[in-house]
């Protein structure tokens, strides 16, 4: 075959298959040092927690369990608009290889699993994460302005929907007072449950939920609706007219807990390890997993397009050229 019938090969290939694509899939265990181009940090973390970790893998499992992304150092430069691109990854619990989210910073936290995504929201004195008082903040995901996300090479991890795994769409709004985070089951709504393109809007029109302080639950919930979807129509962010939020979903099943820690001492640059606590960190690790494979069905980025936002369109142009990339590999 002459190189360019491979690529239409390789396209049809990928037209007739699954709705996304990703170039890669990874577990903590067999993420490499680097899984985008330009990272500054890392995926191959360790278990080790570390206050100087250049971890970018986050993990999303319960109200005691959870990660966000912020700056890995403080100071000028810091503010979430301007370290985005090359934010770590906090998290509350040791055995990641992550920093540590300094115990007394949240100040409430508020988990739902729904049938579609995963959400951490809450409040909290996130200057202890590196975040300049006072910043407004923005918001973080898998794709960015160069399809690399931002953070660059930053993965999102969950056992949430049965045995950890990559969750590929998630979006992660953070301020020096407030945080959200959710995170998609894998399927071919998740980009919808995820959207990402309305980032100047914040936590609570992405993401309505109990942001209240002085709570610490987790509970069941419905999704509710994507963010942006109104009946027939999509909102598009920057139109005269910006719609109010949807309603909080309805959530039941909701367990309480009088607060979060991880009980080791740590300030934003060291760890202490409290010589009485140990009580936390029963993290699993899967002992082996699929290496990174390559999913070359490619194409239906294409196909579930519901905005022309210009990120998604370099998006979708990418993975169809991954896609073919791949494609072009099997078929030689
Ligand atoms: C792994 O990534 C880190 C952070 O980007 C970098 O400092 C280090 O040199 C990398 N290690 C290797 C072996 O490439
Ligand atoms: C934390 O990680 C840094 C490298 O990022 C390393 O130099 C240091 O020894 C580690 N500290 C501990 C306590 O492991």
């Amino acid at each position: 075959m002459t190189p360019f019938n491979v690529l239409l090969v390789a396209l049809s290939f990928g037209l007739s298959a699954r709705a996304q694509s990703y170039s890669a899939t990874y577990l903590p265990s067999n993420a490499p040092n680097h899984s985008e181009k330009g990272q500054t940090g890392t995926n191959k973390c360790g278990t080790a927690a570390n206050q100087t970790s250049l971890c970018q893998n986050a993990y999303l499992n319960s109200l005691d369990d959870f990660c966000l992304f912020a700056p890995p150092k403080p100071g000028k430069g810091s503010d979430i608009g301007d370290s985005e691109q090359i934010e770590v990854s906090w998290c509350m619990n040791d055995g990641y290889g992550t920093r540590l989210i300094p115990d007394g910073s949240i100040h409430g936290a508020h988990f739902v699993q729904t049938p579609d995504f995963v959400q951490i929201t809450g409040t909290g004195d996130l200057t202890s994460l590196n975040i300049p008082k006072g910043d407004e903040g923005g918001e973080l995901d898998p794709h960015g302005a160069d399809g690399n996300g931002n953070p660059i090479g930053g993965l999102v991890f969950s056992s949430a929907f049965g045995q950890l795994e990559q969750l590929h769409e998630w979006t992660n709004f953070m301020s020096s007072t407030e945080f959200c985070f959710r995170a998609c089951k894998p399927g071919p709504k998740a980009p919808q449950w995820c959207e990402h393109v309305y980032d100047l809007l914040g936590c609570e029109w992405n993401m309505p939920a109990n942001y209240a302080a002085g709570t610490f639950e987790q509970c069941l919930g419905d999704s509710g609706l994507p963010m942006g979807v109104y009946g027939s129509s999509t909102f598009e962010q920057g139109a005269p007219h910006t719609p109010p939020p949807h309603p909080i979903p309805k959530s039941s099943s909701c367990s309480k807990m009088s607060t979060i820690k991880n009980g080791a001492i740590v300030t934003s640059s060291s760890i202490l390890p409290s010589t009485t606590s140990a009580s936390v960190s029963t993290t699993t690790s899967p002992s082996s997993g699929p290496s990174a494979t390559a999913a070359g069905k490619s194409s239906g980025g294409v196909l579930t397009i519901a905005l022309p936002g210009w990120e998604r369109l370099v998006v979708t142009a990418g993975a169809l050229l991954i896609g073919s990339m791949v494609g072009a590999v099997i078929v030689l």
